[in-house]
């Protein structure tokens, strides 16, 4: 484990930002305190049967009283950045009108403490806690909830702009979009399926109107915005498990990257509005595609997609993870996703690909000539952790898997964006790990906790775990050899071919890997 914390010391070239990540409604709890208004996210999760042995986040992590003890163990990993969220109901309880001064001091603290103990703040605007007003008129669904995240862009510049470093204005729209108002999965469960897409262009123009009023505010911080990306792998070579990768590709990530890099919705997309009444003004668009100061990229898996309904929508494993039958009455979808064979899985049931990594930053590379710098502002993985007391009953947590998942992973990102690399036009900025503690993991409670730190959930007692002493020992690995003046170490590989080759991955629905017809499994 040392040595592999001290071989990637030396492969991260010395600008990159190492930083963690956590989201406001995962860890704070406090949701009645010093003025909060109520988010859809609290009804939701108080509906029983919407979250996983209806786990409460009430309390999640009790971050909101044990925020210096937090950053006190963020100062103790060394990292460079802490990417936190901004409660919107906290800071401005109805979603518009008056703002809540002891919501806003809160961050204002913790970006104080962050800064006084080297740690540069990322702030999200918005990562999903809308506040249940704007939900009760429709959410994303209704326009105005767009206009509404603008404005609450430029409280938030006014309160914080000359001491954030980075702005991610939201956070994976197309898990908003697909597990909020398609699946109804997520708050605020509503399942209109392809109805949905008014939420997509209004997130992202939510996006764009965000952007518009800290630019107006002239903050000094680099401003940009996340999404997820997961390569779609064809299941076969079969033309129509080709077609079902393509379409799942257009519609999880094309839809939410393209219009704001190439200022336009995937062709599909347009076809398809053909039939309804949605038509984006050209208006809209350029405020979606104003330039980035970068780009946030999450990733955390591949999709193996196949044609035809299967025996679910999703592998059985992870729609019981997720806590919601994904796959009830789901026998008439037209593909579905399947599990990569022989491969490791995390206790989502999500696959451990840290190749498909490389494959995610190609294709971005290959699709979006324009992109900014990239920020992976999130990574991780839950596991069912192996929990250890020693003989004076101090509890260990040996995460090994985790260690490997986070090293193999931010390997194969700086890898892939080196000289030579199947990414080498991409500027990597750095690499955010998913999640400081174990949290409130959304549908699925606390149930799949993909912490640097346990948080034993009777007395909130944090307990770092293996992760959090090995990357401890990147940061001061990565230091030594900054004092020291060590070379970064250049990246192996012979070229995109070669790295792609060495790679061995499937092809995918965007082709920067292999086709798939030649390597295909089942
Ligand atoms: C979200 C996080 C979430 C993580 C793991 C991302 O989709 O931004 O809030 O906890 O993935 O599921």
């Amino acid at each position: 484990m040392n040595a592999s914390a001290h071989d990637l010391a030396a492969q991260l070239p010395p600008e990159f930002t190492l930083g963690v990540a956590t989201a406001a409604f995962q860890i704070e709890g406090a949701l009645d305190e010093d003025g909060r208004g109520p988010s859809g996210w609290d009804v939701f999760a108080a509906t029983p049967g919407s979250i996983v042995n209806d786990h409460s986040p009430a309390i999640a992590c009790d971050h909101y009283h044990r925020m210096p003890e937090d950053v006190a163990l963020m100062k103790e990993l060394g990292i460079d950045s802490y990417r936190f969220s901004l409660s919107w109901p906290r800071i401005q309880p109805g979603g518009s009108g008056p703002v809540n001064p002891k919501g806003l001091d809160f961050y204002d603290r913790l970006i104080d403490l962050l800064l006084a103990n080297g740690i540069s703040p990322m702030a999200t605007l918005y990562h999903w806690d809308t506040p249940l007003e704007l939900d009760e008129a429709g959410g994303w669904m209704n326009r105005d909830t767009a206009y509404r995240l603008g404005e609450f862009a430029a409280i938030a510049a006014a309160a914080y702009g000359d001491r954030v470093a980075r702005w991610v204005t939201i956070n994976e729209p197309a898990t908003v979009s697909a597990n909020g108002y398609m699946l109804g999965v997520h708050s605020p469960g509503e399942a209109h399926m392809l109805k949905a897409l008014p939420s997509v262009h209004h997130q992202l123009l939510g996006h764009g109107l965000a952007m518009q009023a800290l630019r107006a505010a002239k903050v000094p911080g680099e401003i940009g915005l996340t999404n997820v990306y997961s390569p779609m792998v064809p299941a076969s070579g079969n033309p129509l498990d080709k077609v079902s990768a393509g379409l799942m590709d257009m519609a999880q990530n094309r839809l939410y990257a393209d219009p704001v890099l190439l200022g336009k919705y995937p062709d599909a997309i347009r076809a398809a509005t053909f039939f309804s009444s949605f038509s984006p003004s050209g208006e809209d668009m350029e405020l979606i595609s104003q330039p980035l100061d970068f780009y946030g990229l999450n990733y955390y898996m591949p999709t193996r997609v196949a044609a035809g309904p299967g025996e679910g929508t999703v592998p059985k494993g992870m729609a019981e993870a997720m806590g919601n039958d994904l796959n009830g009455g789901g026998s008439g979808t037209p593909f579905h996703i399947q599990s990569f064979p022989d491969t490791e899985i995390t206790a989502y049931g999500w696959p451990i690909k840290p190749d498909y990594m490389a494959v995610a930053l190609a294709e971005m590379a290959e699709r979006y000539p324009d992109l900014p710098p990239v920020y992976i502002t999130e990574g991780g993985a839950s596991f069912e952790d192996l929990e250890i007391h020693d003989a004076d009953g101090r509890l260990i947590v040996p995460d090994e898997r985790r260690v490997r998942y986070l090293a193999e992973h931010i390997g194969a990102a700086i890898e892939a964006t080196s000289p030579g690399g199947s990414a080498e036009s991409i500027e990597l900025r750095g690499y955010y790990v998913w999640s400081l503690l174990d949290n409130f993991e959304w549908s699925a409670g606390y149930k799949q906790q993909f912490g640097l730190i346990h948080v034993d959930r009777d007395t909130m007692a944090r307990t770092p775990k293996a992760s959090f002493y090995w990357l401890r020992e990147l940061m001061a690995a990565r230091k030594q050899r900054a004092a020291t003046g060590g070379e970064p170490v250049p990246a192996a590989g012979g070229g995109a071919e070669s790295a792609r080759e060495a790679a061995n991955v499937e092809g995918t629905a965007g082709g920067a890997a292999p086709d798939a017809a030649g390597t295909a499994a089942g």
